[in-house]
């Protein structure tokens, strides 16, 4: 079987490498072309990227030469993964799709656009319909799919088994978030060594905007009350989150462990190569999850849920833990794309 030819446009960056190091080695895509900024294009990429996954990056791409972040740098690649900052994406995510390429972009450009399907796969891969949509009303060959936000991810993964069983009325949120969320080289040393920073800019508004857009209908959001208040913590990666949800149905802390358990979604349910089974691990030690413990969980496509247990102002409460530059952007946006080829839309 032929594989699919890729391009990683934001190839050096901490997301970029994310990328590379697991399409190194995919049974269905191969990386043909690495994009970056000015000051990377030209050198090879293990000279250009500031490689921080441990070792040296994977040998069939070391020797890359990187290149311009421009239409004319695509030539014979099929899909593009976009990993750029959100000010060089809002220009160039379009012009792609209106070429032709197909792109699933990391980057929060277009997530709120109401024609961009934004894709969990195991929570709305009905959402894929709006592509039909995009490319008659906005006249592109190809089309843009976007993921969540990295913090999004560990907070709508086990909201959805509990939206289905039994109904969500409200939900308050706050995150522990590590400092790769910020790129590289991201926060100063000085800024966060000993500190816990009690703001990140933009971000308690897209946990409540894009919780809701994922969990409703295709092009119709859901509209429940989610009130989120974040902060940047001196972990490297893993973002943590404590949640508070008031239910619909009023339900114990023992059956909503067992529908968190029992969610066997679509992507699993098909054996998609970079579905995690089970997607979420719900656990029972009264201190996980623990981000330097359980981030990896399943190559770090996993959700781990712990301290599940009663709320008295809400109806339940609970610690979910993600890894946020894999499951959070480049691993969750390799899995839209192997969904997206077992719908036969690549
Ligand atoms: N970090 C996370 O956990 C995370 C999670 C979800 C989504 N995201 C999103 O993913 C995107 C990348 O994040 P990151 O953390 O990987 O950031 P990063 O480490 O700062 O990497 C940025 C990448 O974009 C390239 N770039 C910068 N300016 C450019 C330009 N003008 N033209 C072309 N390429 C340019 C950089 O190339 P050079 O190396 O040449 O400068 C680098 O490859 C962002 O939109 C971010 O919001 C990040």
């Amino acid at each position: 079987m032929r594989k699919i030819n890729v391009a990683i446009l934001g190839a050096t960056g901490l997301v970029g490498q994310r990328f590379v190091k697991i399409l190194s080695n995919h049974p269905f895509f191969e990386i043909k072309v690495l994009t970056a900024s000015e000051r990377s294009v030209g050198k090879k990429y293990k000279e250009a990227a500031h490689w921080l996954l441990g070792g040296s990056p994977p040998e069939q791409v070391s020797d890359m030469v990187v290149q311009e972040t421009r239409l004319e740098s695509l030539k014979d690649v099929d899909l593009v993964f976009s990993s750029l900052p959100s000010e060089v994406a809002v220009e160039i995510e379009p012009k792609l799709a209106e070429e032709g390429f197909k792109v699933v972009s990391t980057t929060s450009a277009f997530r709120m656009d109401p024609l961009v399907p934004m894709i969990i796969p195991e929570v709305n891969p009905d959402h894929l319909s709006l592509i039909e949509k995009q490319q008659e009303e906005k006249r592109w060959k190809g089309f843009l799919v976007t993921k969540s936000n990295c913090t999004t991810m560990p907070l709508v993964i086990p909201l959805k088994p509990l939206l289905d069983s039994f109904g969500l009325k409200k939900v308050v949120v706050v995150s522990l978030q590590a400092l790769s969320g910020a790129g590289y080289p991201g926060v100063q040393s000085l800024d966060i060594i000993d500190n816990v920073i009690p703001f990140i800019k933009g971000e308690e508004e897209k946990l409540q905007t894009e919780t809701n857009k994922i969990l409703g209908e295709p092009g119709k959001p859901l509209n429940i009350p989610i009130s989120a208040s974040v902060n940047r913590v001196p972990t490297i990666d893993g973002h943590m989150l404590h949640v508070f949800v008031e239910l619909e149905k009023d339900a114990d802390v023992e059956e909503v462990k067992k529908v968190m358990r029992e969610f066997k979604p679509l992507p699993q349910r098909m054996g998609l190569p970079s579905a995690p089974d089970p997607v979420i691990q719900v656990r029972e030690e009264e201190d996980r999850p623990q981000t330097r413990l359980d981030r990896d969980y399943k190559d770090g496509m996993g959700v781990v849920v712990g301290r599940v247990r009663k709320c008295s102002v809400l109806t339940v409460k609970f610690v979910s833990l993600t890894h946020n530059t894999v499951r959070g952007a480049a691993g969750g946006s390799i899995l839209v794309a192997e969904l997206l080829r077992e719908m036969r839309l690549l």
